[in-house]
């Protein structure tokens, strides 16, 4: 290797807030970082104010920054995802040789991720997607990361990545996750299990608020009681302080927020990719679509005042008891909603020859992240005890756990539909659960009417495998169809 003077033993592109405090998290952890910003003078306004004191360096340039860096020399970029990244990588390429390694910590899709894996791999150089989830706080004190891509890079960014990067206990939440995009496929994966775990606490707030009339003060009670327990999560524990947030006024300020929900689109592109894969994905697709449908506010607003529901929202049964069984609704339909995230995993790996460890995955996101929770432990253990489990519900613990929820949240679902209360995603778990444990369902009605318009043919129960058509009319074809497919 060809001497150089670098002193920098990584760099990072990109000075917004994530980018800010990864370079602090790392300095923190004894790595010399260059910090470089295309707007120079926010490096020099990094570096005299948040980076005082530190051992940061700054470059003006990019070519001062490869300059600084020692070898193999380590490039990471934090910037806005598409466009942004490949005018990134067009500059880096000439000042890089054979063996440095970039790597993307932005939001990218996992195909662009493969792209570029694939094109700068022609040109030797190691390319990674690595999947940063946590927030500014956790980019600051312990994010976590789900690094993918280019393997021979992992030793040399192994120390930085673990050492900044969340602990459960010792063990660090990153890990290598697989070859070309699978960083950021499980970071897209994350988030849309993050879109689902956030509509469920929605819908248990929904039915506690209109059937059973509580305040946001009980509720907030409630929230905090199961933090206590199986749920016990990051997003129960901060919904819990939303609702107990009084505005200047002294009323909740929750009540105040518009109902119309945004989406950055990680969660589409999860239900997107579980369309392409043919996974049943039901959860986060529900997830995304209630999204879609809250922010139709002003129509809703119109239709409110014509559509009827049931004459009462108003729940008469035991209060205490009602609660308890949205609880357990809630912590059985999250069950399916990992169950058929880590379906898609599983097929995904199978598509493009990634050998996933889904223990490691599910510890990757125990902490640091957005959907940390005590649940992914359990997770954890039962990849742990079966690397091959085929879905998470044939696992003992979460069978059994949803055995004991299931009664409860069947009466969620029917009070929910009888009531008037929209529950998409409790409604759809079950009836993915149903799907799930059902031998024998009524496809072959479909493959029956397929074969009877389109003379697609079908399988025999009793020989699969073997194709055949019905010459159902008596005046059809006896020819299948082969040229289009409904
Ligand atoms: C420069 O910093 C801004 C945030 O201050 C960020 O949005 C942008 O992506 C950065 N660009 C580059 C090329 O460093
Ligand atoms: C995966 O591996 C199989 C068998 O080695 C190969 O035929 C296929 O092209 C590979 N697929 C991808 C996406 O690399
Ligand atoms: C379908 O069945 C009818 C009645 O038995 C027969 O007349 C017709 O020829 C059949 N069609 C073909 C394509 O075999």
């Amino acid at each position: 290797m060809s001497s150089n003077n670098g002193k920098a033993d990584i760099a990072l592109i990109g000075l917004a807030v994530m980018g800010q405090n990864i370079i602090l998290n790392m300095n923190d952890h004894g790595f010399v970082v260059c910090a470089y910003n295309r707007t120079v003078q926010k490096v020099e306004h990094f570096l005299q104010n948040e980076a005082k004191g530190t051992n940061v360096v700054g470059a003006k340039s990019i070519e001062e920054m490869v300059s600084l860096l020692k070898k193999p020399r380590k490039v990471m970029t934090l910037v806005k995802a598409g466009r942004a990244v490949d005018a990134l990588i067009e500059q880096l390429v000439p000042l890089l040789e054979a063996g440095d390694i970039i790597i993307d910590g932005g939001n990218s899709q996992y195909t662009d991720t493969q792209r570029r894996y694939n094109e700068l791999k022609t040109k030797g150089i190691y390319y990674l997607g690595c999947g940063v989830s946590g927030g500014e706080d956790g980019a600051r004190y312990g994010p976590s990361l789900m690094p993918g891509g280019a393997a021979e890079a992992w030793p040399s960014l192994k120390p930085i990545f673990q050492s900044i990067a969340a602990k459960v206990g010792t063990e660090p939440c990153c890990d290598w996750v697989g070859s070309d995009g699978a960083g950021h496929f499980v970071k897209m994966v994350h988030n849309g299990i993050e879109y689902g775990d956030m509509q469920l606490i929605c819908e248990a707030y929904h039915l506690m608020k209109d059937s059973l009339g509580m305040s946001d003060d009980e509720m907030s009670s409630v929230l905090k009681e199961w933090n206590k327990g199986e749920l016990d999560s990051f997003l129960i524990e901060i919904s819990g302080d939303i609702l107990a947030y009084k505005d200047s006024d002294g009323q909740p300020l929750l009540e105040k927020i518009r109902d119309a929900a945004g989406q950055k689109g990680t969660g589409k592109w999860t239900a997107i990719s579980a369309l392409d894969f043919g996974m049943p994905v039901t959860l986060i697709g529900e997830a995304v679509f209630a999204r879609c449908l809250s922010s139709l506010k002003d129509e809703r607003v119109r239709a409110s005042s014509v559509l009827k529901g049931p004459s009462s929202a108003k729940y008469t049964g035991d209060k205490k008891e009602f609660i308890e069984n949205i609880r357990k609704a809630l912590y059985a339909s999250k069950i399916v909603s990992y169950a058929q995230g880590f379906m898609l995993l599983r097929e995904a790996a199978k598509q493009f020859n990634w050998t996933l460890n889904y223990g490691s995955i599910a510890l990757m996101w125990r902490g640091g992240c957005i959907i940390r929770s005590v649940f992914l432990g359990n997770i954890k253990s039962a990849f742990d005890k079966n690397p091959n489990l085929e879905s998470l519900l044939l696992d003992d613990f979460f069978h059994s756990a949803i055995d004991s929820c299931q009664e409860s949240w069947r009466k969620v679902v029917a009070n929910a539909v009888l009531l008037g209360i929209p529950t998409p995603s409790f409604s759809c778990a079950l009836a993915f659960y149903d799907g799930y444990r059902s031998s024998r369902l009524p496809a072959n009605l479909i493959q029956a009417q397929r074969d009877y318009f389109g003379a697609h043919t079908y399988e025999l129960l009793s020989n699969p495998g073997q194709f055949i058509h019905t010459n159902w009319t008596g005046h059809g074809g006896s020819v299948s169809a082969s040229t289009y497919q409904a």
